[in-house]
């Protein structure tokens, strides 16, 4: 920003922000911004944040913040975000790992054509830790918050009434950038920490080659939500080191119409369009007729992120919203890799629908089997990456051996990425799904074992197994099996409704299970691993596979039967 300012591209967009009601919408230049920050960032010194604090962000998708990330980046205090639709819960637990001592939030923000409230959840979460020392608080929505006055802090008095000054500190390239949290295969959320140097390195020229960049002329728009990776990589750091125009757009696509992305669309001249393959599917469900209403000419590239895109999503995205001309890069990578590792280039790969293609120059991924060894074109087996790269996680915060067996230990010298893929008889590469306990639901991570342990955490839950089922919109969809515990009977007319909100209440509402079906037992081998593959057949109404280590059998027929029940329900 510094940089871009003092280049005289002061007066430059670097966003047009799109409030959800619409009028309130507004350009940011990359001047504005720098103000801004320099003014956060002396708000928050003033707060008692210095070099090193952790500060957790909650926020919408407002100008905000990106204001507060960069904020936090200009002190070298490294940033959590956690996405605004996660609990108080999961905010507390956060706030607990990375011991962030500062909340920056806002009262609320618009979704679905009203405003929805954010603070509670800060307040709530300050009865779970006693580490948060200031919450700092945008206005957003007006409406009314409870308040403390030795905690909380108005952003417009703060932030509004700071200098506009402020030097900006140098730092190692290794110095934290960010921690942000992603489910892995065991209960607790793992904080990938990003450093500085590589990690822009690896953003700014992922986001100028894959995205065939022009900063003079494209309008970019990635539909992310800040609160993730592709939101950090793709909306603020990469797109601002290339000094780019972007949209950022607060609410959702469907409000107050379900054009409501193709109109902002047409009105920006959004030539770099970037989302998810879920949101795809959903706009090919609301039928043609709606994008096609308006002008979206002005697109020439398309990117897909976040879950395997299927051809026909594919297909229908590049013809109906790219009318044909624009090509379509789907772009394998993860919190962990903190920029793009596989993708094709536009103009320069010829693409195949469904594939990711090939790594891009400066990486060496490959597909591997059960003993590391390279599978041979036309097979399938383990995602990995063979040598380092500039945006490479740094380790996981304050846990480097969890870091180390997650990642490194399978084999030697290379990074296990958790995902299958298999490589075709030309050598391109296609990404099957996580090999782990980790399932993809409309692109968002979530941990079978974190849900199973918020099921257990209810008073009337004895046991739950939770697996991912295919999911024809979400790519997969959450599916609980319960048991419960002997005091609580069938546990009453409404148990499946108060499981799914308690789910929402510990995690968020985005890992409430599509379904839970109330089972006498688990099926287990003789060890006593549940065998998540036979619950999975069953929520996908396949025939029951082999069951011969299981410990009893009959377990899987009433829990086919149980299953089936459900369904006609
Ligand atoms: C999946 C999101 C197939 C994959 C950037 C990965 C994909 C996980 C693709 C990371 C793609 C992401 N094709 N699968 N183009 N992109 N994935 O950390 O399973 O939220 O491991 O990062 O999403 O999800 P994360």
């Amino acid at each position: 920003m510094d940089r871009h300012v003092e280049a005289g591209a002061g007066d430059k967009v670097a966003f047009h922000w799109v409030g959800e009601p619409g009028e309130d919408a507004r350009d940011i230049t990359y001047a504005q911004l720098q103000d801004e920050v320099c003014q956060a960032a002396n708000a928050l010194v003033e707060l008692g944040v210095q070099t090193g604090d952790r500060v957790a962000i909650y926020l919408p998708m407002i100008p905000e913040a990106v204001v507060a990330m960069l904020a936090c980046a200009r002190l070298g205090a490294p940033h959590t975000v956690v996405f605004g639709g996660f609990s108080a819960d999961a905010l507390a637990s956060r706030v607990e790992d990375c011991q962030a001592k500062v909340v920056i939030t806002a009262d609320g923000g618009y979704r679905r054509g009203a405003p929805s409230a954010l603070k509670p959840a800060v307040d709530e979460a300050r009865t779970k830790t006693d580490l948060i020392e200031k919450v700092l608080v945008v206005r957003r929505t007006g409406q009314d918050v409870a308040w403390d006055d030795n905690v909380d802090v108005w952003w417009d008095g703060a932030v509004g009434s700071a200098s506009t000054e402020h030097a900006c500190e140098f730092f190692d390239a290794e110095h934290p950038l960010y921690v942000m949290y992603t489910s892995g295969s065991t209960g607790t959320p793992k904080g990938i920490l990003h450093t500085t140097g590589g990690y822009l390195v690896g953003a700014a020229y992922t986001h100028w080659g894959i995205f065939d960049l022009k900063p003079e002329s494209d309008v970019y728009w990635c539909t992310a939500d800040i609160g993730w990776v592709t939101g950090h990589s793709y909306m603020v750091y990469g797109p601002l080191a290339n000094q780019a125009t972007s949209v950022m757009y607060e609410g959702v696509p469907d409000s107050p119409h379900k054009g409501r992305w193709w109109e902002i669309i047409e009105k920006y001249k959004v030539s770099i369009f970037y989302t998810a393959p879920t949101a795809i599917r959903t706009f090919m469900k609301w039928g043609d007729d709606i994008p096609a209403q308006h002008d979206m000419s002005s697109l020439r590239l398309l990117g897909s992120v976040g879950e395997p895109i299927n051809p026909e999503a594919y297909i229908w995205y590049r013809e109906t919203i790219g009318g044909g001309r624009a090509p379509v890069v789907d772009t394998w990578w993860q919190t962990e890799t903190g920029s793009i590792m596989i993708s094709p280039l536009p103009g320069v790969t010829a693409a195949k629908p469904g594939s990711a293609m090939r790594a891009i120059p400066g990486i060496v991924a490959d597909v591997v089997n059960d003993e590391g060894e390279s599978v041979p074109d036309g097979s399938g087996g383990y995602l990995v990456i063979k040598e380092p790269w500039p945006s490479m996680l740094s380790t996981l915060w304050g846990d480097d051996q969890r870091f180390k067996d997650t990642y490194w230990s399978r084999w030697k010298g290379m990074y296990f990425a958790g995902d299958g893929a298999k490589k075709d008889i030309d050598g391109d590469v296609w990404v099957l799904g996580r090999v782990d306990d980790v399932m993809n639901v409309s692109g968002h991570r979530l941990s079978t074992t974190e849900i199973e342990s918020a099921l257990v955490s209810h008073p009337k839950v004895a046991e739950a197994a939770v697996v991912g089922a295919t999911d024809e919109m979400t790519g997969q969809a959450v599916c609980a099996y319960v048991i419960l515990r002997e005091a609580a009977g069938d546990g009453g007319a409404d148990i499946v409704t108060e499981l799914r909100n308690h789910v929402a209440h510990e995690i968020g509402a985005i890992a409430k299970p599509r379904q839970i079906m109330i089972v006498p037992e688990l099926p287990k081998t003789r060890s006593g691993k549940i065998m998540r593959r036979l619950l999975r057949d069953v929520a996908e109404n396949r025939e029951i596979g082999d069951v011969t280590t299981l410990t009893d059998d009959s377990v899987m027929k009433l829990i086919a039967q149980g299953a089936a029940a459900s369904a006609e329900d």
